[in-house]
């Protein structure tokens, strides 16, 4: 059994030590009871979706979804309170932990005091909101910058193309393949995959998508260690003639204004790019007028160790837009940041994005809420993420030595990977992933004689990679226990 040997008892504890953590598997006792008074089984609940909700969701990926009903700390429960280690926390939405107390008790203050406003006039928290997070990043970036609010990541990015088209006249976008920007209509037109576009992808300009430096994969077949930056300057090649088809050399005019893409892929299977790749793209991107908006849907908010994971490559967007974690996955917000020049009054005038809901308060006072305690924290959290990262790749390298299926492990801070392949390392094993999480959600795993299950998630450009995203404070003893879950499922699906 995998043992993660410099435990201290002071790491075992969490990080917020006034958050109600629970150490141990069991929920709390308000979470359970409020599950056992909907007296309504299992089957009932999935029969009533299937007859009477959308399909349109990604509920029936699954031809069995599962049904869950608490949820706290690290951990999701089922009707018999099975607690399920959660290593996905909502696609990186509750980074700060479910049922985290203190974000609750703001949204509860914010309920008995005034849920409702309209957008069109102002609360005190959305100002404070706005100062605070426009202050946090000029203290990082150096650059002055206003905030502006909506919700959810698609619609965020959908009001930074705004940005862009009212600043450059143009509409159209470089992107990355593998890239994925949310599912409205705009930002399906600059999410890569096919599949999203054939359908709902005409009403806008597709981007023009560029290969994301993927080293395991090279995406032109080079090793890492001698391409000598090959992807960086197969870019640059794109504006050395007006017959590579997007640039004017005469007139410096460039058919492409703005480069959106995600500093980490998400979706895409938590792909860090090599250290070198931001810093080299931004001056070709500098060199050609070409402004840079970073999608930190979900890796924003020290998924990366860093509050913005951009941070963990030394530059500076022209853009940045934000959701998810931002709230901790209670009542939406995401919104953008972006450098004043770009978002002055006069530039990006009254009434130019907006919706009922853009600054709705219970989001703002989430949000306000939990950028608070990233002010806190933010030394701790500098320190532990990084510390805590270290311990689970100990653990990811003891499943690589230990199975043939595991071809690749790497990522930064608690934005990890693990690449299922065939027993050749290198062949996508995609069967393996989703049966590893159909498998965990059986809730017939267990840890230290305990009954539990594990909820994975899988991305990449052969969905054969578990994205690896447990909430900021998993502690050390969940650390080993995630390792230990997955050891039980590759041995149980592997021969
Ligand atoms: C990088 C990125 N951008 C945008 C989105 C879309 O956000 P939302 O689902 O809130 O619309 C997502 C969602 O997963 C994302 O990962």
């Amino acid at each position: 059994m995998f043992d993660l040997k410099e435990k201290s008892a002071e790491n075992k504890s969490s990080l917020n030590k006034n958050m109600t953590m629970p150490n141990s598997m069991s929920m709390s006792t308000d979470s359970s009871s409020l599950s056992s008074s909907l007296s309504i089984t299992d089957e009932e609940v999935k029969a009533l979706d299937a007859e009477y909700s959308s399909w349109g969701d990604t509920v029936h990926y699954s031809s069995n979804p599962k049904v869950f009903r608490g949820c706290e700390g690290s951990y999701m429960y089922d009707l018999k309170d099975i607690p399920y280690l959660d290593l996905q926390m909502m696609y990186s939405a509750c980074n700060f932990g479910y049922k985290n107390q203190r974000i609750t008790n703001a949204v509860i203050d914010q309920m008995n005091t005034m849920p409702q406003l309209t957008p069109k006039f102002i609360q005190p928290y959305k100002s404070l909101l706005s100062e605070k997070m426009s202050k946090m990043i000029e203290a990082r970036f150096h650059e002055k910058g206003r905030m502006h609010f909506n919700v959810g990541g698609a619609q965020a990015n959908e009001d930074a193309i705004k940005v862009v088209r009212n600043y450059t006249h143009r509409n159209g976008m470089f992107a990355f393949q593998g890239g994925y920007h949310g599912r409205t209509i705009a930002a399906t037109c600059i999410t890569s995959s096919f599949r999203y576009r054939e359908k709902y992808g005409h009403f806008g300009d597709r981007a023009n998508f560029i290969p994301f430096p993927y080293c395991f994969r090279c995406p032109y077949g080079m090793n890492c260690e001698s391409c000598n930056h090959f992807c960086v300057k197969q870019f640059a090649r794109n504006f050395e003639s007006e017959y590579k088809a997007i640039y004017d050399p005469k007139t410096k005019e460039c058919e492409y204004k703005a480069f959106i893409g995600e500093p980490i892929l998400g979706t895409g299977g938590y792909i860090n790019p090599p250290e070198w790749y931001w810093k080299e793209m931004k001056e070709v991107l500098d060199s050609y007028g070409i402004m840079l908006v970073i999608d930190e849907v979900q890796m924003g908010m020290f998924r990366t160790g860093k509050l913005w994971a951009i941070e963990n490559y030394g530059i500076v967007p022209d853009i940045m837009t934000f959701a998810k974690s931002i709230t901790n996955g209670m009542n939406p917000l995401a919104g953008f940041w972006a450098k004043e020049k770009y978002i002055a009054p006069d530039v990006f005038t009254p009434g130019s994005a907006h919706s009922t809901y853009c600054s709705n308060p219970i989001g703002v006072r989430a949000a306000h809420e939990v950028m608070t305690i990233v002010e806190e924290e933010e030394a701790t959290l500098e320190r532990e993420i990084p510390r805590k990262s270290a311990l689970f790749m100990r653990g990811l390298n003891y499943l690589k030595s230990k199975y043939k299926e595991v071809g690749d492990v790497g990522g930064i801070g608690f934005a990890l990977r693990m690449e299922l392949t065939e027993k050749d390392g290198i062949t996508p094993n995609r069967a393996l992933c989703d049966a590893m999480q159909e498998e965990g959600l059986k809730g017939d795993l267990s840890y230290h004689g305990k009954k539990c299950g594990l909820v994975l998630n899988n991305g990449g450009f052969f969905k054969n990679i578990i994205t690896l995203v447990p909430q900021l404070y998993i502690s050390d003893d969940e650390i080993e226990m995630s390792i230990d879950l997955m050891d039980q499922l590759l041995s149980r699906l592997t021969k």
